[in-house]
């Protein structure tokens, strides 16, 4: 059921889904056949997720995305039953493959992504325009890697046009494409440390090193900048705080999706015209539940609900 409490609209990009194929082996060994314990397939790309996670804290976001071949049929049979509003660009070539391999012997997890289809111009431009409208005065969520055929300014082109159209943009995405973003001044931005140590291109010693380069995005144009640190937790940086938000220590099955499950959280607590405060502390919640879950599942609800109360916030002073 849709969360009553949700006002804006919220619209999702996902230029390069995925179907996610996941298995469980004991151990990869080279040159020998291994046996799966299980496998499984998932709808993916970090825009998917989003949506996933969205739709399961009732908040009524419509997903934008390119689906390609026979591939990209059985991707939307499974959106179909796993997201809310869908919108669907269909190209030639074939949705890419993800794998993940997880090793129950070592506990070592490894990812391949695979390669997305073609994409033309006037192609992603008609996404973008879908997405834009939809998302109107709301918020524009773009996420994820981009084909590389398509322009790294991509992101930017779509953060200006959501702007322009009276809403908010939030980017959780890396190198160039989150450069070219931060140019065109989105609302919020979710690097994780590495992520802002590569924007910045130098090694962050501590939090108040993290802070002091957070407002330097936002001398530049960036409302809050959000810095998630793992099981650290995350700093949110806004205009007026510093805030902290600690990750409850919880088991770890697999961090796959922590990242996407934070952005949902945090947007769905926007969409509700939430403060600062409460937006972290559902980002948080939302990605420790996720961690908690094998493979790429994401966070369950009651989970969530349980796991807020525990999320402790406070403010620095740096
Ligand atoms: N071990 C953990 N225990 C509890 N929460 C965690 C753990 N790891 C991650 N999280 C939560 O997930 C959030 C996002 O994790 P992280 O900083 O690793 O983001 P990310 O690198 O962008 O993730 P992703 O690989 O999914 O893109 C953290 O801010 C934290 O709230
Ligand atoms: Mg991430």
């Amino acid at each position: 059921m849709d969360n009553a409490f949700t006002k804006l609209p919220v619209a999702v990009l996902s230029l390069n889904p995925a179907v996610d194929i996941t298995y469980e082996i004991p151990q990869l060994i080279a040159d020998q056949k291994v046996h799966a314990l299980k496998s499984r397939y998932d709808p993916g790309g970090n825009g998917i997720n989003v949506g996933r996670g969205l739709k399961r804290l009732g908040v009524p976001a419509c997903t934008f995305c390119i689906v390609a071949g026979e591939i990209g049929r059985f991707l939307c049979h499974q959106l179909d039953a796993q997201l809310g509003q869908v919108s669907y660009l269909e190209v030639d070539g074939e949705t890419r493959i993800n794998g993940t391999i997880l090793e129950s012997v070592t506990g070592a997890q490894f990812e391949v992504s695979g390669v997305g289809p073609a994409v033309s111009t006037t192609q992603w431009q008609l996404l973008l325009n879908r997405f834009v409208t939809h998302c109107g005065d709301g918020l524009g969520i773009i996420t994820g890697s981009l084909q590389r055929s398509l322009p790294t300014d991509l992101y930017a082109e779509a953060v200006r046009r959501v702007r322009a159209a009276g809403g908010r943009a939030l980017i959780d995405s890396h190198d160039e494409l989150l450069r070219n973003a931060i140019d065109a001044q989105p609302f919020l931005i979710k690097p994780n440390r590495f992520e802002l140590e590569a924007l910045v291109g130098r090694s962050l010693m501590d939090e108040q090193d993290i802070v002091r380069e957070a407002r330097r995005l936002q001398e530049r144009g960036v409302t809050w900048v959000c810095i998630s640190l793992g099981s650290e937790g995350a700093l949110l940086v806004t205009s007026s705080s510093v805030l902290k938000g600690e990750a409850p220590p919880v088991p770890v099955a697999s961090t796959v999706g922590a990242g996407d499950s934070m952005v949902a959280g945090m947007a769905a607590l926007l969409a509700q015209g939430a403060s600062a405060e409460d937006a972290l502390r559902e980002g948080i919640a939302c990605s420790a539940a996720t961690v908690m879950q094998p493979g790429t599942e994401l966070f369950d609800k009651n989970t969530v609900d349980q796991l807020r109360e525990k999320v402790r916030v406070r403010s620095l002073s740096l």
